[in-house]
């Protein structure tokens, strides 16, 4: 079995927001840690590669010989500007991942893991998505994933890499001050006492996974020497009226509603089967109100870093 503690790892976008969690538990773990990012990793002690992975150097200078894995995180990971920018997206999420793994190729890495996203899949209606439906993503954002997959999938099947695609739902979690999704919109509105807009009749269903949930599931399937694509969500889908409920019931704030008309293809449902992770030992251990609770004190108003944050969030995340 590969060992975590004392192997030697390399984070792409360990500066992150899942990069971060995933970076402190594979510290506490007693793995030695490299990040490679845009923006140095806060903890002086992880070694830091900065730069754009798009640029040859900064490859060859994050992916050394002696790496006993590479979690390949960094990517554009907002589906609005993969629609905006299209071959940016592709630069980034397929052939920066393409130099990678031929990186690692080269300097005999044993392992990949590739965090992926279930927006691979599409949409398809109602069902339970799994790992064996065939992939067609509908935007940049899902099929660049779903091309860096079918690398991973060769570098598998010709060179023996271990490869894993890891296909997250919606992530939230503590460290999501700068996020501009679901999850911390509801936190902002409430700390805020505004309310939010939710598009048409709020009944559309999500999954929405803890990060500590996706740390144990990276951490699992780097254990048990997975190879291929593994779901990872909370295997619960809520509406999004579920999860406007729970956020006032952890919040105490009324959270009021503006319906707006339904955006034209939003998907109606995403459903999805963990019942792969289950059998490697996977155990989701938060519902959305437990959840959402490890997020609110970064929120709440006695927080000064919280209202300093506002203004400074990034895009939606897939
Ligand atoms: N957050 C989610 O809900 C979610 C869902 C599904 C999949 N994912 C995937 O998980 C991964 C991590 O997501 P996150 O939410 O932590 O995103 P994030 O934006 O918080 O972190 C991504 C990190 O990658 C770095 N990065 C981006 N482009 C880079 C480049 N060209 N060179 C070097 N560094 C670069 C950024 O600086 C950032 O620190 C992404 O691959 C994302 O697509 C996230």
């Amino acid at each position: 079995m590969p060992e975590v503690t004392g192997a030697r790892v390399l984070v792409t976008g360990g500066s992150g927001f899942i990069g971060r969690r995933l970076v402190a538990a594979l510290l506490g773990e007693g793995a030695e840690v490299t990040v490679a990012d845009l923006h140095p990793h806060p903890d002086p002690g992880v070694t830091s590669v900065v730069g754009d992975l798009r640029d040859p150097g900064v490859r060859e200078r994050a992916v050394t010989a002696g790496l006993d894995a590479v979690v390949h995180l960094a990517a554009v990971t907002s589906v609005l500007r993969s629609v905006e920018d299209p071959a940016g997206t592709y630069a980034t999420n397929v052939e920066a991942t393409a130099g990678l793994l031929e990186l690692a190729r080269e300097r005999a890495v044993p392992r990949f893991l590739l965090a992926s996203t279930n927006a691979v899949t599409g949409d398809v209606g109602g069902a339970r998505i799994t790992e064996s439906l065939a992939p067609r993503p509908l935007t940049p954002y899902g099929a660049t994933k779903a091309a860096a997959e079918m690398l991973l999938s060769a570098y598998s099947g010709v060179y023996g890499m271990r490869t894993v695609a890891l296909r997250f739902a919606n992530v939230y979690g503590p460290g999501m001050l700068r996020k501009d999704s679901f999850v911390p919109r509801l936190m902002r509105a409430a700390a805020e006492g505004r309310g939010v807009q939710v598009y048409g009749d709020g009944g559309q269903l999500r999954d929405y996974v803890h990060v500590d949930d996706v740390v144990q599931a990276v951490l699992l399937a780097w254990r048990v020497d997975h190879d291929g694509p593994l779901i990872v969500g909370s295997g619960v889908s809520v509406s999004v009226n579920e999860l406007i409920d729970a956020a006032r019931k952890v919040t105490g704030a009324p959270i009021p509603v503006e319906r707006v008309p339904a955006k034209q293809g939003e998907m109606p449902a995403v459903v999805l089967d963990v019942s792969a992770a289950r059998a490697i030992g996977y155990r989701p251990r938060h519902d959305v109100t437990s959840g959402m609770a490890t997020v609110w004190p970064d929120f709440a108003p006695s927080r000064p870093e919280s209202a300093a944050a506002k203004s400074d969030t990034t895009e939606d995340d897939a």
